[in-house]
């Protein structure tokens, strides 16, 4: 297999950590630079005792400089903040250099509606039309032939192939649509911050940005494509008091009076070439401890004609699926290695 140099902008965030562990398993990528401005200097197995003795742990962390990333590397991961990675992004893709972007900055395509989410003005805009959206189940021909992919936001990757082929098959209504979505703590990101404390996550649950979360433009943006017209997701979030997983709980209208065994018939036809996508069997519902650490997204049906509706319930990692995973399915793609490479991964038990 032939072997690319890869670079990991944020290497001690926790989607960096995730892709360094990731990539200890990749035939296909050699982590060449990984960079944080706080622990440059130190090796990574220094700073992650857990990767000692792994193919990546003698790699020396490294202060995220552009030109050095440039030289050393043919595809980048930016695993930094929205807002940061935008300048990096452009930079290295002016240099001839693939990058696979996990932050928020390309996923968007209107430049007013990232402005107004996100509180910044994008500082590339003429670059976001290049970007690809990367969801490989969906649009896989187009990362392929990529040189940005917006890495999808986690709960998005969730609400999305949970909704998708109860839209695009005008199962359900696309009016009315909720998403109720809840995460671990790691969705929040490794800086340290109150909210984010052990005694303030542990043994309690809470809902957090009901009606303005940021992700909802990015949902609202992709389920649209489904139905050909703009639509409204009322899109709730909560933190679940476990450190990785997303369960997002999805109601919709029925379109029409529909069997659940229709629906799943419609859901597993959908998936048929997507091997990450487990439409269950029906009955059963997901739950994240089966996705840990996986490329899966769990799907489970329900339809209830009592109230009309039908109820997805759609389960990923976070960090795996959610980011880094996906950032190595696209990475994959963009090179023409097996879109599988590194992701053959079992749950993590227990
Ligand atoms: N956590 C999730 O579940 C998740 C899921 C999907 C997508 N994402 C997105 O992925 C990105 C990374 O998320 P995360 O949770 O891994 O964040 P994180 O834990 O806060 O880590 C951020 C990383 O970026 C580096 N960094 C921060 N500011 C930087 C700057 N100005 N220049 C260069 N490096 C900088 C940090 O190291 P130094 O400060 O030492 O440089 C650190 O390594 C974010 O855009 C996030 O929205 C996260």
């Amino acid at each position: 297999m032939t072997t690319f140099k890869a670079g990991l902008v944020g290497v001690t965030g926790y989607t960096g950590m995730e892709l360094a562990r990731l990539l200890c398993g990749h035939g296909g990528l050699r982590l060449v630079r990984a960079t944080s401005r706080s622990d440059a200097g130190r090796t990574l197995d220094q700073l992650f005792p857990g990767l000692g003795g792994l193919p990546v742990g003698g790699l020396t962390v490294s202060q995220p400089d552009v030109d050095d990333l440039a030289r050393a590397c043919e595809l980048v991961f930016l695993a930094v903040p929205h807002g940061t990675a935008m300048d990096m992004a452009a930079a290295l893709v002016e240099r001839g250099v693939r990058v696979v972007d996990l932050s928020a900055d390309f996923r968007i395509k209107d430049p007013a509606t990232y402005a107004q989410w996100y509180g910044l003005e994008h500082r590339h805009p003429g670059l976001i039309a290049d970007a690809v959206f990367g969801l490989p189940e969906l649009y896989a021909p187009a990362i392929r032939a990529a040189r940005l992919v917006a890495n999808p936001g986690c709960y998005p990757t969730s609400a999305i192939l949970g909704l998708y082929p109860a839209l695009s098959r005008g199962l359900a209504e696309a009016d009315g649509l909720v998403v109720d979505s809840k995460s671990g703590a790691t969705g929040a990101g490794r800086k340290a911050a109150v909210g984010s404390l052990f005694c303030e996550v542990a043994d309690t649950f809470r809902a957090y940005n009901l009606g303005r979360h940021r992700h909802t433009p990015e949902i609202e943006q992709e389920l649209s494509r489904f139905v050909g017209r703009d639509i409204r997701v009322s899109f709730n979030t909560h933190l679940l008091p476990i450190n990785r997983g997303i369960l997002s709980t999805c109601y919709a209208r029925l379109a029409r009076p529909a069997t659940l065994a229709e629906v799943h018939a419609a859901y597993a036809d959908a998936y048929a070439d997507a091997p990450w996508v487990r439409v269950l069997p029906q009955g059963a519902l997901p739950e994240t401890k089966n996705v840990r650490g996986t490329m899966f997204c769990d799907i489970g049906l329900v339809v209830d004609p009592r109230t009309d509706r039908l109820i997805v319930v759609s389960c990923i990692d976070n960090l795996c699926r959610g980011a880094s995973g996906q950032a190595l399915a696209n990475a994959n793609l963009m090179l023409g290695l097996d879109p599988a490479e590194g992701l053959r991964l079992a749950p993590l038990v227990p």
